[in-house]
């Protein structure tokens, strides 16, 4: 497994990412698939799915977001992946993880497509240039006033709050938890994204994760209910210190609009797919009601 994942992702500390990633999410252990020739019983493929708390339309469900997907040179086109994404289904199945989703790479998609996945949506890259970030900058610190940023720096109890008064029941979205915020911005291997809560006085208004790569600021995860989220954007610009700004959203999704009013632009986008076990609640497969951002992949790093 480790081999494979280094051929993967080389140069990455691969022992590293399969403790935390695999071994150590609070919300359950990697549902993992490795292909084999049948006659040598050589390794040729692997890939895994990340076991998620999700909300689904008002219900608590065990998804997952697909990861590490990988096929030998040697072995490609031959219908591994497809036929490893068929087995993952099952495997999940027999583990409780009832659907798995992500935007895959373009080759990948095929297989999945094959294996029985639907294309919902495409997440789309919302940037804010620096000249509009430096044109809003100052209005935006008018509307900011009285709002910061604190750190979250381990397992706490106020994102549990602020996503419970965030979400309703139309919306099909990653649980945000306590257990998961600690373990995917505080433990990850990079510390690259950080986690904030977002405060306008003492009101806990939302929630935000942001990576920076010189003033270059991504808007990895934000979660605030719909009324305050232009609030919590504007407080997030502000306190940030970017001269610009980038996020990635589901682009038909709830926020997709507050974006656009808040001066972001959309960029370009990827097929979002949901491969789900039969019998999956129909809002899975409704655009309109899917929250994703950037920090519900397994990339501790997007920028
Ligand atoms: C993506 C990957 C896992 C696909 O593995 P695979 O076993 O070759 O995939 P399959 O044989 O099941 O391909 C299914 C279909 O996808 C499409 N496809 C896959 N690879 C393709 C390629 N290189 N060029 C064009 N189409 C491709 C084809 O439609 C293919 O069917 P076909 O061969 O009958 O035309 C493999 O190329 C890989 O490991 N790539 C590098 C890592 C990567 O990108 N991982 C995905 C991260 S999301």
């Amino acid at each position: 497994m480790l081999h494979l994942l280094s051929e993967h992702l080389p140069g990455s500390d691969v022992a590293r990412r399969y403790s935390w990633l695999y071994e150590q999410n609070p919300h359950g252990r990697a549902v993992t698939v490795i292909a084999r020739d049948e006659r040598s019983g050589e390794p040729l493929g692997i890939t895994s799915v990340f076991p998620r708390r999700m909300l689904i339309a008002g219900r608590m469900r065990l998804g997952s977001i697909g990861g590490d997907g990988y096929v030998r040179p040697s072995a490609r086109r031959r219908g591994i992946a497809t036929a490893m994404h068929r087995a993952s289904l099952e495997r999940m199945r027999a583990e409780g993880v009832e659907i798995m989703f992500g935007p895959p790479e373009p080759h990948n998609l095929r297989a999945l497509e094959r294996a029985g996945a639907r294309v919902v949506c495409h997440v789309r890259r919302f940037a804010r240039p620096r000249l509009l970030q430096s044109v809003l900058g100052p209005l935006g610190r008018i509307v900011a006033r009285g709002g910061r940023l604190v750190p979250i720096e381990g397992r706490d109890p106020r994102v549990d709050r602020i996503f419970e008064r965030a979400v309703d029941d139309t919306l099909v979205t990653p649980v945000r938890d306590a257990a998961h915020y600690a373990w995917r911005f505080v433990e990850c291997p990079s510390r690259a994204q950080r986690a904030f809560v977002v405060l306008s006085g003492d009101k806990l208004l939302g929630l935000c994760v942001l990576e920076h790569a010189g003033r270059r600021v991504a808007i990895v995860d934000l979660v605030a209910h719909p009324d305050d989220l232009g609030h919590a954007l504007s407080i997030v610009a502000s306190s940030s210190g970017a001269e610009a700004l980038v996020t990635q959203i589901n682009d038909r999704g709830p926020h997709a609009r507050s974006l656009g009013r808040a001066g972001f632009f959309p960029r370009e986008g990827k097929p979002f797919q949901v491969h789900a076990c039969e019998g999956m609640d129909p809002a899975v497969f409704d655009a309109r009601r899917w929250y994703y951002a950037w920090g519900d992949g397994d990339l501790d790093r997007v920028i």
